[in-house]
């Protein structure tokens, strides 16, 4: 007895530690960046939760010049690979997600299509989850003129990423017919995917980081499954949408059982990773302990 006392202690004490430990972390990146930009996150991770918290940044293809010029279906199954493939993420029974901006396009890939090992919570910082129209930042006119005369020619979406997540409000038809990525991810084909809505709705949360002076995605609120009306004059709440009213990706149903949560940040678009500490530890750390 006087030895059994310690041992069933102790073996609450490790099963206890077994409930409490964390999940691997992945990163996705996001336009103009590389797995290399997103190293403060990584600093933070190991800051905040400790060395032995494995965190894996992912990148598609050579990083910089591929977050502009990719199929994003080939960087979804790249990221399922790359993931599947790593000795210590295909041991792990779940992972934790944080995809930066069109990273949280990738990121949502996954849990969709490929979910293998599962993910717990998926965070996505900035993401335009339904696409976007417009790029008005000065640095990126270039792709923005690109885009608005030409964003649904073959040879575009097969290049650009952008691209295939471009929604003309004005020509949505013309989307649904020629995007080759974002109506499929939003399940808004009329061939419904089934699996798909089942894979969010296996999440354990989504939480969706808008950023209050977004100035590179249009409209910024499409960070909250937001988007313009079919003229192009006022935004549509999330919960007023077809993809939630009908659900076509348990977006709707995560929201009824309190698992999909709002955030606001007054940090930059492209500084989320970099300089943004405190809003990572106020909304992204608590969901990765
Ligand atoms: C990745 O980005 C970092 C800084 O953001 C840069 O210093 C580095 O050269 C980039 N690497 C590649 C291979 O593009
Ligand atoms: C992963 O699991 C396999 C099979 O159980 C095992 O052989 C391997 O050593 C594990 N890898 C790591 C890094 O723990
Ligand atoms: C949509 O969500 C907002 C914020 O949660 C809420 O105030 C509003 O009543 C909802 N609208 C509908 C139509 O459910």
């Amino acid at each position: 007895m006087k030895i059994l006392i310690p041992v069933f202690i102790f073996s609450f004490l490790f099963l206890f530690h077994a409930i409490k430990a964390t999940y691997p972390v992945v990163l996705m990146h996001g336009l103009d960046q590389n797995a290399t930009t997103i190293k403060p996150v990584i600093n933070w991770i190991h800051k905040y939760l400790g060395d032995d918290v494995y965190v894996k940044s992912v990148e598609i293809g050579d990083g910089f010049w591929n977050s502009f010029f990719y199929k994003m279906f080939d960087a979804v199954n790249e990221f399922c690979s790359k993931v599947k493939s790593d000795p210590i993420l295909k041991n792990a029974t779940k992972i934790n997600v944080i995809g930066h901006s069109q990273g949280g396009l990738i990121a949502r890939g996954y849990v969709e299509f490929c979910n293998d090992p599962p993910v717990h919570n998926l965070i996505t910082w900035v993401t335009p989850h339904q696409g976007l129209f417009g790029f008005p930042k000065e640095e990126y006119k270039w792709l923005d003129k690109i885009l608005q005369s030409s964003a649904y020619i073959k040879e575009i979406q097969d290049t650009i990423t952008v691209a295939q997540y471009w929604k003309d409000p004005l020509n949505y038809n013309l989307y649904l017919e020629k995007s080759i990525f974002l109506p499929y991810l939003n399940n808004e084909i009329a061939d419904k995917n089934e699996q798909i809505k089942k894979n969010i709705m296996s999440l354990n949360s989504l939480t969706l980081v808008l950023s209050n002076v977004d100035d590179i995605i249009n409209p910024k609120e499409s960070a909250w499954f937001a988007f313009f009306d079919d003229k192009f004059q006022n935004i549509i709440p999330y919960n007023e949408t077809q993809l939630y009213l009908e659900d076509w990706i348990g977006i709707r149903y995560l929201d009824e059982n309190k698992k999909l949560n709002f955030q606001a940040t007054n940090c930059r678009h492209e500084d989320l990773p970099l300089y943004c500490e405190s809003d990572f530890v106020k909304i992204t750390l608590p969901l990765l302990k």
